[in-house]
């Protein structure tokens, strides 16, 4: 039997173009790493800081944002926001003590399912590389206390 640690990952991808990547990645019987959990929103704008937050909070060891390509979400500009915002949060959770190489950030489209293979092998080996992350207590006892004021925060920098 294997001790090899096998990392937990969450992947918050948008309906139109990950989730039908990674779709096409089953369809094409392409193999990938199986430590991948998916949920899907309409657009990669609707991430925030309070999610990637609470991903870790609850026993995640990396994370993966992904959605369309730079001018191809189908709600115009939700991408170039979700973009910005990961422009803010690699500072806050930094400063919170979150390794940010725990979160990939990437564009896959419909048709590219090897890429999204590709995304979640990478991911999974940089972070089996980093170890499981025994700070989530950490975050979880920070949520609590502080969901008001970060999201307060979070609105005023954007
Ligand atoms: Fe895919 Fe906006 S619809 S990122």
């Amino acid at each position: 039997m294997s001790t090899e640690f096998e990392p937990k990952i969450l992947a918050f991808v948008c309906n139109w173009c990950t989730y039908a990547g990674a779709d096409l990645t089953g369809t094409s019987r392409i193999k990938y790493a199986s430590n991948v959990k998916i949920v899907r929103f309409p657009c990669t704008g609707r991430i925030d800081f309070m999610l990637l937050l609470k991903a870790f909070a609850n026993g995640s060891d990396g994370v993966i944002v992904s959605g369309c390509h730079p001018n191809d979400c189908h709600y115009t500009s939700g991408n170039f926001h979700a973009r910005r915002r990961w422009m803010l949060f690699r500072g806050l959770l930094d400063f919170l003590g979150v390794d940010v190489r725990r979160i990939q950030f990437s564009w896959v489209s419909a048709a590219e399912g090897a890429k999204w293979a590709e995304v979640v092998n990478k991911t999974v080996a940089d972070v089996r590389a980093l170890g499981p992350y025994a700070e989530y207590k950490k975050a979880a006892k920070f949520l609590a206390g502080n969901e008001d004021v970060l999201l307060k925060a979070q609105e005023v920098a954007l």
